[in-house]
């Protein structure tokens, strides 16, 4: 598996994102724990968590909880794993999303993670999301003071404008580890974050990157330039999009959301797959960022 660089600890190139298997739509748990294991056999080391991935309200953290089990059970050492986690969002059990980027909650909700995740400090601890509620630079200064007092040892943000990854980078002393934004052939509106991540040399990790829970599949009949490129590779358009994105750029690390092993090891196969030149440019052009 082809690594990349995420902050101070180098990464497998495709990483897994775990909310497919917590909420609305979650497999049994015998499933889960099955494609967390293939993404982990394939070589995948980074995996990309949050609090709020549960569905009731009486389950925060579900996400977190079967990572840690899903790391236990793991017949081979797995103390390579990243387990990146999410403070600053809820969901109260009524299907919505709620935001909470006070100070007192950030320092709460990452207590709770490090007892679920049942380590002394988190990998990578990102602030979920601004809160329009709370001064930016107060959230991230929560998380910085997080860093500081030894909880957590990498520092990221997500959701967030250029503007807001400069000031978040000015907040935590230059110690911004990565950014994770909504990125795909059918959401390139976050480049300017992606490039402005480049250029600082930080992870840009895109989320929902095949298009979302509800839209992966259809990424191929959607976007016949990636139909066509698989096609000519023999494998699937997932696959194309997500070694369309690692080529865009060395600090893209794409965490595809899985809750099959079949779809865990297919995305992880990304790594291996090589474009043309002609051929990512083709794709830039059909998704308009060329
Ligand atoms: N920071 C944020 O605000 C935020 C928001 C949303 C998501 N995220 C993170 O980003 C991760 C990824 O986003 P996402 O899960 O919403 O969407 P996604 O990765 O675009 O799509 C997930 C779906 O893609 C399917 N899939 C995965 N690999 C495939 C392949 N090789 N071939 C065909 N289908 C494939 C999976 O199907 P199966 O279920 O059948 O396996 C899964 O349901 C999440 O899991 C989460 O960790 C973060």
């Amino acid at each position: 598996m082809q690594l990349r660089q995420l902050g101070d600890v180098q990464v497998s190139a495709i990483g897994l994102g775990g909310m497919p298997m917590s909420i609305e739509g979650r497999p049994d748990e015998a499933r889960r724990l099955a494609t967390i294991h293939a993404a982990l056999d394939a070589g995948v080391t980074l995996i990309d968590t949050a609090d709020a991935y549960h569905l009731h309200a009486d389950e925060v953290g579900h996400n977190e909880s079967l990572i840690a089990k899903a790391l236990k059970s793991y017949g081979s050492d797995a103390s390579d794993v990243l387990v990146a986690t999410k403070g600053g969002a809820l969901r109260p059990g009524d299907g919505s999303w709620t935001l909470d980027g006070s100070p007192e909650h950030l320092r709460e909700a990452c207590e709770a993670s490090l007892r679920r995740l049942g380590v002394d400090a988190i990998g990578l601890y990102q602030f979920h999301r601004p809160d329009p509620k709370v001064p930016y630079a107060e959230s991230v200064g929560a998380i910085r003071d997080l860093l500081d007092a030894g909880k957590i040892r990498m520092a990221g943000i997500s959701n967030a404008d250029p503007d807001q990854i400069r000031q978040a980078q000015e907040v935590l002393g230059g110690r911004l580890a990565s950014v994770q934004n909504q990125y795909s052939p059918a959401f390139v509106s976050s480049r300017p974050e992606l490039d402005l991540c480049d250029e600082l040399g930080i992870a840009f990790l895109p989320w929902s990157p095949l298009g979302g829970i509800s839209g992966a599949a259809e990424l191929g009949s959607k976007f016949a330039a990636f139909e066509k490129v698989a096609r000519e590779h023999d494998v699937s358009p997932q696959r194309v999009c997500l070694a369309w994105m690692l080529a865009t750029s060395p600090v893209v690390i794409p965490i595809p959301g899985s809750s099959r092993p079949e779809t865990a090891r297919d995305s992880a196969a990304a790594a291996d797959l090589t474009l043309t030149a002609d051929e990512q440019a083709a794709l830039d052009e059909a998704v308009g960022v060329s």
